[in-house]
């Protein structure tokens, strides 16, 4: 893990896009307010979180901000009571938000529902009644299996609001995969829907709970919660399945919220990232709120006529904090999508932003390359003209994808946030706001209260423009609690490998101005003639060639450099005829990432591919393609992997 040598300033990127004077003007977040922050921040951390802590309800407060006795098992606001779901819902029914659009849902085939406020609170409260009905209480621990569809917003805050943890499966997991997360997480309920549509088919989930289930410990999952969606005839098995909508018709619209510790968990999250065994993140109802809600306020800069549109799925970590929780901590309009975003057409994301009027839209590079190959005319067919700001989590977005979504989606006006952040961190932790001055394929410098650094195996400071490990080195709110049954492991995969400091796994470098520049996954650098050369850079190298579209970049042994780059590229259809034949353009491509990075940066082969291996969350599965390279047993790795 040693940098040595390492590569410095590589694609230095020169472009720079300044705020325009009316969205300064109309931040939540001023240039001043930011200084102010920032200088408080600095100063007294503590007081920074206590102060975006009191912007939220609870029914008691904190005897400390932070306790930090037991570290790395940090403890936000201990002594505080209250629940998230009471700041979510309960208290936009005393306020004007009340009657407000808190969802609006829309269905693959066009069909859409919309809840308020009041509406989504009545029927979480129903769905609470019925969850404590069947004997669920606090603790326990609620399974869901389900779509985006509007039950799934429902089911998240109905277990957090009878104090029950969420412990969600993202729908397109296997059979098998669900079966090991109930009875890890020994599911009292598992909530599921009978099917869905993507891409044009309808996906029969219950067939797949019926395997899952057919093997599962006997004391978990006991009933199964089904939310008619398809209305596909299926297999009901009593006395275990109940249909979701049978079991609200008898429930009051009333149900006490659960008063919660601040760190009684909330919900479990599985993630690997694109590397490694499944974990369970644990997040709380404290920490979490103040993170979500604070970072969803500044960073996202939210409004009160805001309609935001989050592309992810609400089964990850984006899903949670920023289509879920943030959007109705802060009485914001959120916009869930069921299906795939290329149905019918490629145009379907621009035509859900202009039929709601959307006004952010926060999406992930993998959609962006995606709505990149089918090119401009979708955006351009659609009026994208309400859109204020634009998003990008999840990977390294690079410099071109970035150019295009801002020219393309913002019409170059719309502030581009690429947000760093993970399932650990609980909120989004590097980012621009709305304020800052952009660099195209930069995440912007740590939010206010985050101590980020690019650090040496030591933990020592690197200079800028070398890269090194990415590392927090505070404690924040969101943090996760720990990992589920793995106190060990929460201590030795975050806060041993450089001895005190979070790590993050991700490797990176930062610039003079202090913006950080994502290389990629540390497990995943290339070390070439013992120079660091993070996958992230050499395929940004390689996207910036016109006739590339996505690009994927693995280390191969060698006798001489220890590593040679090799590098799987989706072309640009143009290539055939730029070029005699594949030969001739892998040359050109290895030219051409030569003169972008140096000579040092060996590329040995390039392959043309169709599609890449991808993560269930869209994150390019480098390790699988190495397996593949080497002829290594690949099995396993998609399976158990998100
Ligand atoms: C990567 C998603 C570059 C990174 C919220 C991190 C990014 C992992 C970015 C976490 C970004 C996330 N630029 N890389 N803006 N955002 N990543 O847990 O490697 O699904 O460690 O959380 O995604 O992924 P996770």
């Amino acid at each position: 893990m040693t940098p040595t040598g390492t590569l410095d300033a590589l694609l230095v990127e020169q472009r720079v896009f300044r705020p325009a004077p009316a969205t300064i003007i109309e931040a939540n977040v001023k240039p001043h307010d930011l200084a102010e922050a920032t200088a408080l921040a600095a100063a007294d951390p503590l007081a920074y979180w206590e102060k975006a802590a009191l912007e939220l309800e609870w029914h008691r407060k904190w005897d400390a901000v932070l306790d930090d006795s037991d570290a790395p098992f940090y403890r936000w606001f201990p002594g505080a009571q209250g629940n998230i779901a009471h700041n979510a819902l309960d208290r936009h029914v005393h306020a004007w938000t009340k009657n407000k659009l808190a969802l609006i849902w829309e269905g693959e085939a066009g069909d859409c529902r919309k809840f308020t406020y009041f509406e989504l609170y009545r029927e979480v409260n129903r769905l609470a009644g019925a969850l404590r009905a069947l004997g669920v209480t606090r603790g326990d621990r609620v399974c869901l299996y389900l779509p985006p569809i509007p039950e799934t917003v429902v089911a998240m805050l109905a277990a957090a609001k009878i104090g029950a943890v969420h412990v969600f499966v993202f729908a397109g997991m296997s059979a098998k995969v669900l079966r090991e997360r109930i009875n890890d997480c020994r599911a009292k309920v598992l909530i599921t829907a009978d099917g869905f549509y993507r891409g044009g088919r309808l996906i029969n989930l219950k067939t797949v709970v019926d395997e899952a289930l057919a093997g599962v410990r006997s004391d978990a999952a006991e009933t199964v919660v089904i939310v008619r969606r398809s209305g596909d005839d299926i297999d009901m098995q009593e006395p275990r399945d109940l249909y979701y909508h049978d079991l609200l018709r008898q429930e009051s619209p009333e149900a006490a919220t659960e008063i919660m510790e601040a760190d009684d968990p909330l919900f479990w999250l599985h993630t690997s990232g694109a590397s490694g065994k499944p974990k369970a993140v644990i997040h709380g109802h404290g920490g979490y709120m103040v993170g979500a809600h604070h970072t969803f306020r500044t960073v996202f800069d939210i409004k009160p006529t805001d309609i935001h549109f989050c592309t992810a799925d609400p089964g990850w970590i984006t899903g949670h904090t920023y289509g879920v929780y943030g959007p109705l901590l802060t009485g914001a309009t959120v916009i869930l999508y069921e299906g795939h975003p290329l149905y019918p057409q490629a145009d379907r994301l621009p035509s859900i932003i202009e039929r709601y009027g959307a006004t952010i839209f926060y999406a992930t590079p993998t959609l962006i390359r995606m709505l990149m190959r089918y090119g401009p005319q979708y955006p351009k067919k659609r009026d994208l003209s309400t859109l204020r700001l634009l998003g990008s989590v999840g990977e390294p977005l690079g410099a071109e994808a970035w150019m295009w979504f801002y020219k393309h989606f913002g019409e170059s006006k719309c502030p581009l946030l690429d947000t760093w952040w993970q399932t650990e961190t609980g909120m989004a932790m590097i980012s621009p706001m709305p304020i800052s001055v952009l660099k195209p394929g930069s995440v912007g410098k740590a939010l206010p209260g985050i101590d980020a650094d690019v650090v040496d195996a030591a933990g020592h400071s690197v200079p800028p423009g070398q890269g090194g490990f990415l590392v927090i080195k505070k404690p924040w709110p969101g943090m996760l609690l720990g990992l589920e049954g793995d106190a060990a492991g929460y201590v030795s995969t975050y806060w041993e490998q450089i001895p005190g400091l979070y790590f993050a796994g991700d490797v990176a470098r930062r610039d003079e101005d202090g913006y950080f520049w994502m290389q990629g996954r540390a497990d995943e650098v290339l070390n070439i003639a013992g120079h660091r050369v993070g996958t992230a850079e050499v395929e940004a190298a390689l996207t910036s060639h016109r006739f590339v579209s996505e690009a994927a970049v693995i280390g191969l042994p060698d006798k001489i450099k220890g590593e040679v780059a090799k590098a799987f590229v989706i072309p640009d259809p143009g290539w055939v005829e730029a070029f005699a034949d594949a030969d001739a353009f892998g040359a050109e491509l290895r030219s051409h990432v030569r003169r972008e990075l140096g000579p040092i940066v060996v590329l040995r082969a390039v392959e043309l591919r169709d599609t890449l291996p991808r993560t269930r969350s869209g994150k390019i599965l480098r390790r699988q393609l190495r397996a593949e390279e080497l002829g290594e047993g690949v099995e396993g790795i998609t399976a158990t992997d998100d």
